[in-house]
């Protein structure tokens, strides 16, 4: 063997070791090896890519080599989510950003923003009680946190106390390493980002404290009581009580001067010495921020503008396809591994077929590839001048990995044919049915820690799971033979495992992946179904027709819905495949969130446009004060609420026909005291 290839292999063979530690650390909380024995093999693998830089082509160790937490910390709940943001990434994103605020609010004058740099950190919460700082969080789920307090007091930035604070304050901010103190720790992780993550989590806050961490407040949590009316005014205060606040916060409004604003902060980005990777665009107003509300992930109220991708060039080696779990057949190209940002990228997405035909991708090619932020990594642009001339044109294959034909669908709202072609047999292709089983392990559905993508893999190819009930009744004897197994992460998977049989319905049937079924929809089915044993009579024929006809009513479920449910449960190997998993589990029926407000237990149906609010605003409170909104005029509907804009004649008339009661747009106002 030739001496390079000696070295590659024993960095191969560290940085499995490496992987394997790291993971039954962050997936599993159950360690094997010591503290130092950890670190001693980090420093190796780190001093082995810096002697010989070829090796960094193998394997990036930005992700390998992080900092892991020396021990559990409490899990807190958070008074408020600390939820995350969407995404821009071009003007276009935030013109439709601000087009859908102006639609929600039914507002024509143009929205003051709080313009903020996004700090590239660790996010954190601070709770005061009548000025004194009770303890702090890391973000954790989003919904529980770490209580990692005597780490963020070792920070000098954070006030314990604050001066004439309302009883109740939670200050939301970044922690972050300075680009210069960071140049000390070089040696030590991969990027200030890391270096500020591992820092927060050490177990010892004496080494916290060794380490130069920095803050930034950006927000609150829970307050009580409210006493600020805009984001400008929040930050002014929180200067005021001691914490650094970003010097290149401002107000903006028009789109020309988020442009403007854009540009000057990414020239100006260098020259800082905190990463920041976008502005982060809020309403001002908490009060429209309050109409405004959140979806189940991120705020209506806000958007994070990245600044522009990275890009660079490598050759297209193959193309392959991917079968995802709705069957659908992405192309994904081999590259020629480059580092993009900081990260070795060797796989690029080509999207569809319809996208390889237009830019007339072929393998071979000299290629340019995009990564922004942590989005997959994608092809933009082909140099056809360093084509070979004997080059051929990629044809796309038309059939599954599991040999099947595929479908473009066609939409049955735009009746316009999908670009992405999918293989439709379900769990009966063995390539969907495994992208299936990762889509039910994964945090928004089972939420089973330790069982992620890569261990679904692994246990596939072992024949040990194969349908999703197989999850409950794993081999565990032969588990723990596997590599990277030990009487420790087995015994925390069966826990897992078990603690996840217990499911309430509308997670389940988020879960079971039925298409075009995503998270708010799969609530709606909840709430309509509200037991397991209900919704299990989609698989009767007979009574299938009745409730599909029923699921009619509800608002957010259309054709296109009702077709796939009905796909769904007419399918044999589905009845097999779902039967046998709720007979493993023990599903929760729906818990509604009781509101009981004016119009609790009333449905409610909207024709016509409003002049006060939109559409979705009057939805959104009238399910806040209890009511269910009915997508149709059944004997079903209490109220009809008619927006003077253009009401649907037929719909009013079938609501006196029935002696449903007719609210007029401003008696609407009235029942809301607005
Ligand atoms: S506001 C619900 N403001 O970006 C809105 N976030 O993906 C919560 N971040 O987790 C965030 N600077 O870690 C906000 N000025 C800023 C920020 C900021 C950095 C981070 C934060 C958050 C992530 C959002």
């Amino acid at each position: 063997m030739k001496n390079q290839d000696k070295i590659k292999k024993t960095y191969k063979e560290k940085i499995k070791k490496l992987f394997n530690f790291n993971r039954l650390y962050f997936e599993k909380d159950s360690p094997i090896v010591s503290d130092s024995e950890f670190d001693k093999l980090k420093q190796e693998l780190l001093q082995l890519a810096k002697k010989h830089p070829f090796l960094k082509k193998i394997e990036n160790l930005d992700n390998l080599v992080g900092s892991r937490p020396s021990a559990k910390f409490k899990k807190v709940k958070h008074s408020k989510p600390m939820l995350s943001l969407g995404n821009a990434f071009k003007k276009e994103d935030m013109l439709d950003f601000k087009k859908k605020i102006n639609n929600f609010l039914n507002n024509k004058s143009e929205i003051q923003l709080s313009s903020e740099p996004k700090i590239d950190g660790i996010s954190a919460t601070l709770r005061y009680e009548n000025g004194k700082l009770t303890y702090g969080l890391s973000r954790g789920d989003g919904v529980f946190g770490e209580n990692i307090t005597e780490n963020l007091v070792t920070i000098g930035d954070i006030p314990k106390n604050l001066v004439e604070a309302p009883k109740v304050i939670e200050v939301r901010g970044e922690v972050y390493i300075g680009k210069q103190d960071f140049e000390k720790l070089k040696d030590k992780f991969a990027n200030p980002r890391n270096a500020a993550g591992g820092s927060l989590r050490q177990k010892d806050s004496k080494e916290t404290s060794n380490i130069p961490l920095k803050f930034f407040a950006y927000g609150i949590g829970e307050i009580i009581p409210k006493i600020f009316e805009k984001q400008t005014d929040l930050l002014k205060k929180l200067k005021t009580w001691g914490f650094p606040v970003n010097p290149y916060c401002k107000i903006v409004s028009s789109i020309d001067e988020i442009e403007k604003n854009h540009s000057a902060m990414e020239d100006l980005r260098s020259t800082l010495d905190y990463d920041v990777d976008g502005i982060v665009y809020k309403v001002n107003d908490f009060n429209f921020q309050n109409r405004l509300g959140s979806t189940s992930n991120s705020p209506r109220w806000a958007i994070a503008y990245k600044f522009s991708s990275v890009k660079a060039s490598s050759t297209i080696r193959d193309i392959a396809i991917q079968v995802g779990r709705t069957g659908a057949i992405t192309p994904v190209a081999k590259i020629d591994p480059v580092t993009v940002g900081g990260v070795v990228v060797s796989n690029a997405t080509l999207h569809n077929e319809d996208e390889i035909n237009r830019k007339d991708i072929r393998v071979g090619d000299a290629v340019i590839i995009q990564r922004a932020g942590d989005v997959i990594p994608q092809v933009v642009s082909v140099d056809k001048s360093k084509r070979n001339k004997n080059s051929k044109k990629f044809i796309f294959p038309d059939k599954c990995l599991c040999g099947s034909s595929t479908k473009k669908e066609i939409s049955m709202t735009t009746k316009k044919t999908d670009a992405v072609r999918r293989c439709t047999r379900g769990y009966e292709c063995d390539f969907t049915a495994k992208e299936k089983l990762k889509h039910i392990v994964s945090k928004d559905a089972f939420d089973i820690e330790g069982l992620g993508k890569k261990v679904i893999d692994n246990f596939w190819e072992l024949n040990l799971v194969k349908t999703p009930a197989d999850i409950f009744s794993l081999d565990y004897e032969k588990i723990e033979k596997l590599e990277g197994w030990g009487k420790l992460s087995i015994n925390n998977l069966q826990k897992a495992i078990n603690k996840s049989k217990n499911i309430v319905l509308d997670r389940f049937i988020y879960s079971i992946g039925i298409r075009h079924i995503g998270q708010e929809n799969a609530k709606i089915l909840g709430n309509f179904f509200k037991k397991s044993e209900k919704f299990s009579e989609l698989f009767n024929v007979k009574k299938r027709k009745d409730i599909l006809k029923n699921l009619e009513d509800l608002d957010g479920i259309g054709d296109t819905q009702i077709k796939s449910i009905d796909d769904f449960f007419s399918n044999k190997k589905n009845y097999q495949i779902i039967q046998s998993l709720i007979s493993v589990l023990d599903i929760k029926n729906f818990q509604k969130i009781n509101r009981t407000g004016k119009f609790s237990n009333k449905n409610i149906m909207f024709t016509g446009g409003f002049e006060k609010m939109s559409r979705s605003e009057a939805k959104a409170l009238a399910e806040e004060n209890g009511a269910k909104i009915l997508g149709s005029v059944s004997k079903k509907l209490d109220y009809l609420v008619i927006g003077n804009s253009k009401p649907t004649k037929k719909k009013i008339e079938k609501a006196k026909e029935l002696k449903v009661d007719l609210v007029t747009e401003e008696s609407w106002y009235n029942l809301l005291d607005r």
